[in-house]
C-alpha cells in the first residue's frame, strides 16, 4: 500500500483535527484513497525537513487522523500556495527532491497568453501588458477593455471600461463605477494600476443569463493512465452590475446546461466546443509546465457560442461545484489527484 502526501496551507493543516478545513473537503480525498488502496499523509511547508526528509503531519488510519512523524512521501500532490519568499523556496526544493505535481500553480497571465499564443490565437482576446502608451493604443482599437493584475487572485483589481460615446468612457473599478471623459479615464486606471504589473485584454462579449454575463470553469485533471481528463464544468454568473463573475465576488455558480439552452439554438455544440478546446489547452499546456497535473480553467463564451481562454487556475478552487449542485463532480475533482498520484507511483516517474 503507497502513501501520498497532501500539502496544504498552514491554516487548512491547522484545523485537520476538527474538520474546519473551509472549502478543502480532505474528507473526499480520505475517501478516495480508502477506495483506492492508499494511505494519505497530510503536511504542510512549515513542518518538513528537508534535511532529514521528515515531516511532522497527519496519517489517516482507520479514518482518523493521527498526528506522527514520518518520511516524506515520493508523490505529493500541491494545494498550497506559499504565503511568503522563505516557503515558495521550500516548495521548490521539495519538488526538486520529490515529485510534487502542480508545485508551481500560479503563473503570470501574460506568460499563459503567451505561451497559448502559439496554437490557440484565434481563442485568445488581444492582451497586451500594461503601459500608458498601450493602454492608449488599445483604447483606440478596442470599445472595451479589462485592464487585470499579472497575478491576480480571485477577481481583485480587475477593471474594465467602456467606451460610452465620442469621448466618454465608463469606468468599473472594483467597488465604484464611474463615466468620465477620456482623459480622466486613462487617469483612474493608471491610478488604480500604479507600478504593479497588469496586462490590459480587449473585451470578450460574453453570453448572458437574465441579463447578466457568465462565463464557464473547466476542472481538468490527469487521472489513473496520466492522461488529461474533463472532470466537469459549471457557468459562474456575474452579480448584478459587477464586471467579473468570480464567485468570491457574489457570483452565482449554475450548471452549463440551464445557461447553454437560455443562450444558445445549438446548446450542445457549444459545450463540445467548450470541452474540446479546454482539453486541447490543458494539454498542450501539460507538455510545457513541469508536473501540471490539475488546472481550472476560466473559458468565456461569446454571444454566438464561441469559446475565449480566459485564464488558467493551478489550485483549482472546486467548491463551486457544490454551489452548481454538482456534488458527484465535486468528489470527481478529489478523487482524479489521487489516482494521478497512484499512477505516478506505479509509473516510477521522475
Ligand atoms: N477579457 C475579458 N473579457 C470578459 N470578461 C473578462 C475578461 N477578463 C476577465 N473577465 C472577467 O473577470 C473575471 C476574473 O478574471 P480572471 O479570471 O482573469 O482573474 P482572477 O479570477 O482574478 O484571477 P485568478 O483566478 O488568478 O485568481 C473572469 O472570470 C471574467 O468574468
Ligand atoms: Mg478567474
Amino acid at each position: 500500500m503507497g502513501t501520498i502526501g497532501i500539502l496544504v496551507d498552514a491554516k487548512v493543516f491547522r484545523n485537520i483535527k476538527n474538520g474546519k478545513t473551509g472549502r478543502e473537503k480532505l474528507g473526499h480525498y480520505n475517501k478516495a484513497a480508502s477506495k483506492h488502496g492508499l494511505t494519505l499523509a497530510y503536511m504542510c511547508l512549515e513542518r518538513i525537513s528537508l534535511s532529514t526528509g521528515k515531516a511532522h503531519g497527519y496519517k489517516v488510519v482507520n479514518g482518523k487522523y493521527v498526528y506522527k512523524q514520518f518520511s516524506i512521501p515520493k508523490v505529493i500532490h500541491n494545494r498550497t500556495l506559499p504565503s511568503s519568499n522563505s516557503l515558495h523556496k521550500r516548495l521548490k526544493h521539495l519538488s526538486q527532491k520529490y515529485y510534487v505535481f502542480n508545485a508551481r500553480n500560479r503563473f503570470p497571465k501574460f506568460r499563459i497568453h503567451r505561451l497559448l499564443k502559439i496554437r490557440f490565437a484565434s481563442h485568445l482576446p488581444v492582451t497586451t501588458r500594461y503601459s500608458r502608451v498601450h493602454l492608449r493604443n488599445m483604447m483606440n482599437r478596442f470599445n472595451s477593455l479589462y485592464i487585470k493584475p499579472q497575478s491576480g487572485s480571485i477577481g481583485k483589481g480587475i477593471i474594465k471600461i467602456t467606451r460610452k460615446g465620442d469621448e466618454r468612457w465608463k469606468v468599473q473599478l472594483p467597488t465604484t463605477t464611474v463615466v468620465t471623459s477620456r482623459k480622466r479615464a486613462e487617469l483612474k486606471v493608471n491610478n488604480n494600476v500604479k507600478r504593479r504589473s497588469y496586462l490590459i485584454q480587449q473585451t470578450i462579449p460574453l453570453a448572458t443569463y437574465k441579463g447578466n454575463p457568465y462565463d464557464i470553469r473547466v476542472s481538468i485533471q490527469r487521472d489513473l493512465n496520466g492522461k488529461w481528463r474533463l472532470t466537469g464544468l459549471y457557468g459562474k454568473i456575474a452579480r448584478k452590475g459587477s464586471h467579473v463573475t468570480n464567485v468570491a465576488r457574489g457570483g452565482t455558480a449554475k450548471k452549463c446546461d440551464l445557461l447553454f439552452q437560455s443562450s444558445f439554438q445549438n446548446p450542445s455544440q457549444v459545450v463540445d466546443d467548450v470541452q474540446r478546446l479546454s482539453l486541447d489547452i490543458a494539454r498542450f499546456l501539460g507538455n510545457r509546465l513541469k508536473h501540471l497535473a490539475d488546472v481550472g480553467l476560466d473559458i468565456g463564451v461569446n454571444r454566438s457560442g464561441k469559446p475565449f481562454f480566459i485564464e488558467m487556475n493551478g489550485r483549482d478552487q472546486r467548491y463551486g461545484f457544490i454551489k452548481a449542485k454538482m456534488p458527484k463532480t465535486f468528489y470527481r475533482t478529489y478523487e482524479s489527484p489521487i489516482l494521478y498520484a497512484k499512477y505516478v507511483m506505479q509509473s516510477g516517474k521522475k
